[in-house]
């Protein structure tokens, strides 16, 4: 899928049929190890939505279990995903399996040990516990279970079940790194863990695009992007409590005047408005707009108005998250002239008009979603 990828087009159930690439699984893992080489130490590692036969973590986490110091990886197969139809070779070679079973209940693995005498841990010493009672449903009793055992979960979640599952984490008070899309963020249940710094962004992928493995999915990319075998997915991010050493790095910022000047992107956007060349305050609201992540001021110390991807650069030192415009601003009544369609909806307006608002009518322009902002005293510096 190109840039239309959303957790709207993962609303159906097949739409979260697609896995995680060992590499991407490996580059966002470093950030962490680098940043605090114990992080894994010791720990207990629930891995919820992840069947060993075809789940990279699983297998990441299991080859890299002596290196991390693990204490257990527990890995639990939901019976309705796609994949679990097939008869996996851990249930094959198994004396537990029961083909009663295999189609309706979810699967439990463990890895604790060289199950296998071989000298060292990996994925052959993955064991397969048997069935769950139920379908390995993560909000079932038996998987709360495992997840209150847990100290750390690690998995790309149904993308159209992220915000149940963000809760169902939180609630147990959970250190956890997991991957979804750019839209949760903006979530009325999720935005607010950002903005109290109880989550954050991980190191995430090239670009914010990832590749999915999904071999029988329809990928919508377009020639250039596509990539036989995967989906494209555009805004794709990790949402983590644990610490790295990203979240730390100072943006680097220009004056005002300085992008005025010689930003393109900025002076492209009020030129084609025609407004005089000056960052435009909100019809709707008392803060400046910051169209692009790049042209926030350093020399500003008041409220401002960013894209939503800024948040791929914060950094809490840096600045203090005040809101989101879906909660802060009022929707505009009088936005079009008498007999046109209004435009609703909690967001910011400017007098940046496109081409597009002035054939509409529109006295105002209506911004996308944006976080409010403010610098932290000497954080920018
Ligand atoms: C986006 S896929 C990722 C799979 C795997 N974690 C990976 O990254 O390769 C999400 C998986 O969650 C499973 N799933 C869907 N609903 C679930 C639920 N309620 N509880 C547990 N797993 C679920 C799906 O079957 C699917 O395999």
């Amino acid at each position: 899928m190109a840039d239309n990828s959303s957790l709207a087009i993962a609303k159906s159930g097949k739409k979260d049929e697609f896995y995680t690439q060992y590499a991407d699984i490996e580059a966002e893992m470093n950030a962490y190890v680098e940043y605090n080489p114990d992080v894994f130490r010791d720990k207990t590692i629930l891995l919820p939505c992840d069947d060993p036969e075809w789940s990279n973590f699983t297998k990441y986490f299991a080859c890299n279990f002596e290196r991390f110091g693990i204490k257990k990886l527990i890995s639990t197969s939901y019976a309705r995903g796609a994949g679990n139809k097939q008869l996996t070779l851990f249930e094959e070679n198994s004396p537990l399996y029961d083909a009663k079973k295999h189609d309706t209940h979810g699967k439990l693995f463990t890895l604790t040990h060289d199950a296998n005498g071989s000298g060292n841990i990996d994925t052959d010493d993955i064991e397969f516990l048997g069935y769950l009672e139920g379908d390995g449903d993560f909000r079932s009793e038996e998987v709360c279970k495992l997840r209150d055992e847990a100290d750390i979960i690690i998995t790309n979640p149904p993308f159209s079940q992220f915000g149940d599952f963000l809760a169902w984490i939180m609630e147990a008070k959970k250190s956890f790194i997991i991957i979804s899309n750019q839209n949760a963020i903006s979530l009325k249940d999720v935005f607010p863990l950002f903005k109290n710094n109880e989550i954050w962004l991980g190191q995430g992928f090239k670009g914010n695009v990832g590749y999915f493995i999904a071999p029988e999915y329809e990928d919508y990319a377009i020639a250039g992007q596509h990539k036989e075998g995967f989906i494209r997915v555009s805004g794709v991010m990790w949402v983590t409590n644990i610490d790295l050493g990203k979240r730390h790095e100072i943006l680097q910022l220009d004056t005002m005047a300085h992008n005025l000047k010689y930003n393109k992107k900025l002076r492209k956007k009020l030129e084609e408005a025609g407004v005089p060349l000056e960052y435009p305050k909100y019809v709707n609201y008392d803060a400046i707009d910051v169209p692009f992540t790049e042209c926030i001021p350093s020399d500003y110390d008041s409220l401002m108005g960013v894209p939503i991807s800024f948040m791929y650069k914060y950094n809490p030192d840096q600045f203090e998250i005040v809101g989101i415009s879906l909660e802060v601003a009022e929707p505009m009544k009088n936005v079009a002239k008498k007999g046109t369609f209004l435009q609703g909806g909690n967001r910011f307006y400017t007098t940046l008009l496109t081409a597009s608002d002035r054939q509409n009518g529109y006295l105002y322009h209506r911004e996308y979603d944006r976080i409010l902002i403010r610098p932290k005293k000497g954080g920018n510096s």
